[in-house]
């Protein structure tokens, strides 16, 4: 379907009708038509936009709208495509992504409800994460929060790519040891240590042996990492293991490992792998994250590692299964 998209003002009278639409929709699944909270002057300001989208014959087919809700974040409301159009969401979507980065945005945040399946699975497949409800929704269990974020990106790096980057990775790993992290090194960790860890791990993803993923922040500074390790014994072909999992204490608890596991597992799909195993700290941050990500626990080996400072901990044991039943969990 061609489709044009323009701004126009919220009380265009095709704007008005799409809106009309729109609430009776919303009011019919979810009991909620969502007119209360949004009005014509939320889309005029500073910061503000509202878009109506039209088909070749210059039908108004859908629309949507951005608003400010903090520094630096849009608030994206009143999302709509009529019954029977394609890719009008797709490209309404877009265009507000483009306004949201001119309108200096980091990142666009939305709310809908659990009840909307179809509207949560599309906004999934458009990159949007679920996050902590905001504003008027925290604490309201029929509403889900979600987000995309472009300060932060994920990409996977060539042998190399990952070895220029083997200084800012030894970072990254310092930061994790230095906080605390057990993930195979002690304290204090000797000079250069590090270093000589990525070093190898780029030899591997030039010898085919693994592929490396990094989150890059702002700046373009790594500020994440996570491998998906493929070098397995013959009897073992379907398996890969997840190693080194790693997020620099300053961007945490923004959702980039969830977003590394989850490049990390669409790459393991693409290469035909079907079980993923990997071993974390029993009890820790990750445990609650690779359990959050659906990944089923084997179970505890006591005393199996020890953490920087000495100390023996717990091991626990995750194994996943990508059947297409756990697709885009
Ligand atoms: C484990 C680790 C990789 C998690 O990284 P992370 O990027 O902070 O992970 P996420 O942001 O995806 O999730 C962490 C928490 O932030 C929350 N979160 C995610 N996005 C959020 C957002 N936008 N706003 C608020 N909270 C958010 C998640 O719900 C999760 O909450 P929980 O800990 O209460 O369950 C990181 O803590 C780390 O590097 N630890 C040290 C190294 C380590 O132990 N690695 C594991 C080796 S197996």
């Amino acid at each position: 379907m061609t489709l044009s998209l323009h701004d126009v003002d919220p009380d265009d009278a095709d704007a008005q009708q799409l809106l009309a639409e729109l609430s009776d929709i919303l009011q019919a699944l979810t009991g909620s038509s969502g007119r209360s909270s949004f009005s014509a002057a939320d889309a005029r300001g500073p910061g503000s936009r509202f878009v109506v989208a039209r088909d070749a014959s210059g039908r108004a087919v859908g629309c949507g709208a951005l608003r400010p809700l903090q520094p630096g974040v849009a608030e994206l409301k009143r999302m709509y495509a009529r019954a029977g159009t394609r890719g009008v969401g797709a490209a309404v979507l877009a265009y507000l992504e483009t306004a949201a980065r001119e309108l200096g945005y980091r990142a666009v945040w939305l709310e809908t409800r659990a009840v909307n399946t179809r509207a949560v699975a599309f906004y999934t497949r458009q990159g949007y994460r679920r996050i902590d409800n905001f504003g008027r929704y925290v604490g309201n269990a029929a509403a889900v929060c979600l987000g995309k974020d472009w300060r932060m990106t994920i990409k996977e790096l060539n042998a190399a790519q990952a070895q220029a980057r083997v200084g800012e990775l030894a970072e990254v790993l310092r930061d994790c040891v230095e906080g605390g992290a057990s993930v195979g090194f002690m304290l204090p960790l000797a000079a250069g240590r590090p270093e000589a860890f990525w070093r190898r791990v780029a030899e591997g993803v030039a010898a085919g042996e693994r592929h490396l993923f990094v989150a890059e922040d702002e700046h373009g500074r790594v500020c994440g990492t996570v491998s998906l390790v493929i070098d397995m014994p013959d009897n073992q072909p379907h398996r890969a293991d997840v190693s080194k999992m790693l997020v620099h204490r300053r961007a945490r608890r923004q959702g980039l490992a969830e977003r590394l596991l989850l490049a990390l597992e669409a790459k393991a799909r693409e290469l035909g792998k079907t079980t993923l195993v990997l071993d974390t700290v029993t009890g820790s941050d990750a445990s609650r994250l690779y359990e959050r990500l659906g990944w089923q626990k084997a179970g505890d080996i006591p005393n199996y590692a020890l953490m920087p400072d000495g100390a023996p901990c717990s091991t626990t044991y995750y194994f996943r299964a990508l059947t297409d039943s756990s697709r885009g969990a």
